[in-house]
């Protein structure tokens, strides 16, 4: 039984000695919200800032996801930027073997950073190349989106190196990348007659994450007619259509296969959403107090002395600032949970350091403090900086390891 809990909790990571703060998680006080620290102690002891990401949360989430799906629809697990900041080869390691089929990234250099890592699923750029990249693309198998005429003229130009799949993305209301429907039936005359075969067909959703569903069905409305042209030309074309939000709340985006990010990663598009699934989040931002300081009234805290104690307080350091993840806008009115309580943000967040106002309550240089994950959730940071979870967990820095759950 121990030896079974020991393996399921195996991490990959930087391993480190030492377990000052005495155990793997801290208890749940009564009426308190718990510091869930699920990996090994030992890995974190040393570290003054962490990201936890859950693999098991992964699986069960695209689990979760693709039960909503049609049985032949299949999933894409989209792992740009960094897999949206959780770790890119073994995100796609778990998303692939809990059920996805294939992985959308955004650059050319994500695609063949996945290859050199190992993975052999189809993976689709959902991005734009350039004439050289696209060349780089068929060395990796990496399957291409057309998302400009520019695009689809590079290709016209060297057909012979192309690699197999090429995905048609049609503008249906982002203006963001793609062709507009009108352009289509010509482009694809021009591109049978130099015998390239189009693979996928799709389209992004601008607005499914809204309860009015009148822009997806515009969009839809747009799409359904390119559709039936190129299925016309290529009738065994993939078509995807939905993202997290398409997947979980619009069945008539589902086509053969959504796209998804942000649900695979335990966050809702919308906090409407909620009731659709029950998605875990995968990525918990921990740090550590590194100094206490007991401070008399009208002591001023951080940058811009913008914060003020206004009793004897206790003042604590923790070792996370903008530079790891927690947003400087968040700092305003941000929560931390330390020893299973919420304590304010008090003062600006720095680069390396935010301090928090304890109160008279005993928290210790070495406490364990959860920034967000389950309590406070990336959506709460995300509400307190005026931005969105996906800015929140793409934000996560670059020094901070990530140690993976499995
Ligand atoms: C083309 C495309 N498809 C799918 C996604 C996944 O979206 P989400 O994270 O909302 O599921 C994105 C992300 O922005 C995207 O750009």
């Amino acid at each position: 039984m121990a030896k079974a809990r020991r393996k399921r909790r195996r991490a990959v990571g930087p391993v480190r000695r030492g377990n000052p703060s005495g155990g793997r998680s801290q208890r749940t006080l009564r009426g308190r919200e718990a510091v869930t620290v699920l990996g090994p102690a030992t890995e974190t002891a040393a570290l003054r800032a962490w990201a936890e990401v859950d693999l098991r949360a992964i699986a069960h989430n695209i689990r979760e996801i693709r039960a909503r799906l049609a049985p032949s629809a299949r999933v894409m697990a989209v792992v740009k930027a960094d897999a949206y900041g959780h770790g890119v080869v073994p995100v796609c390691q778990a998303a692939l073997k809990a059920g996805a089929s294939a992985v959308g990234v955004a650059t050319l250099g994500e695609g063949v950073a996945l290859r050199l890592g190992g993975i052999r699923a189809p993976i689709l750029v959902l991005g734009g190349l350039t004439v050289g990249e696209v060349a780089d693309a068929a060395a990796h198998q990496l399957s291409i989106s057309i998302t400009s005429q520019e695009m689809a003229q590079l290709i016209l130009e060297r057909p012979q190196r192309l690699p197999t799949g090429v995905h048609l993305k049609v503008d249906t209301g982002m203006t963001r990348l793609g062709v507009f429907p009108r352009e289509v039936p010509v482009l694809l005359d021009r591109l049978v007659t130099k015998g390239v075969s189009v693979a996928g067909c799709y389209t992004q959703l601008a607005s499914a994450d809204q309860a009015d569903h009148a822009m997806t069905s515009e969009q839809l409305a747009r799409f359904h007619p390119v559709l039936a042209v190129v299925r016309a030309r290529f009738p065994r074309v993939v078509v995807h259509v939905a993202n997290s939000a398409g997947a979980l709340a619009s069945p008539d985006t589902h086509f053969d296969m959504a796209r998804v990010g942000l649900a695979m990663y335990g966050l809702y598009p919308s906090p409407a959403m909620r009731s659709l699934a029950s998605l875990r989040p995968a990525m918990r931002l921990y740090s550590r107090v590194v100094r206490t300081a007991r401070v008399g009234p009208g002591t001023t805290v951080s940058y811009g002395a913008a914060y003020r104690a206004q009793t004897s307080t206790t003042i604590a350091t923790i070792a996370c600032g903008y530079a790891d993840g927690y947003p400087r806008l968040a700092g305003e009115t941000g929560e931390v949970i330390i020893r299973g309580m919420r304590h304010k943000v008090a003062g600006r967040v720095c680069m390396d350091h935010l301090m928090v106002d304890v109160g008279d309550h005993p928290v210790a240089v070495g406490d364990v403090v959860q920034l967000f994950g389950d309590a406070p959730s990336a959506d709460e940071v995300a509400a307190h900086a005026h931005t969105i979870s996906y800015e929140v967990l793409c934000g996560v820095g670059l020094r901070v390891p990530r140690i993976y759950v499995r």
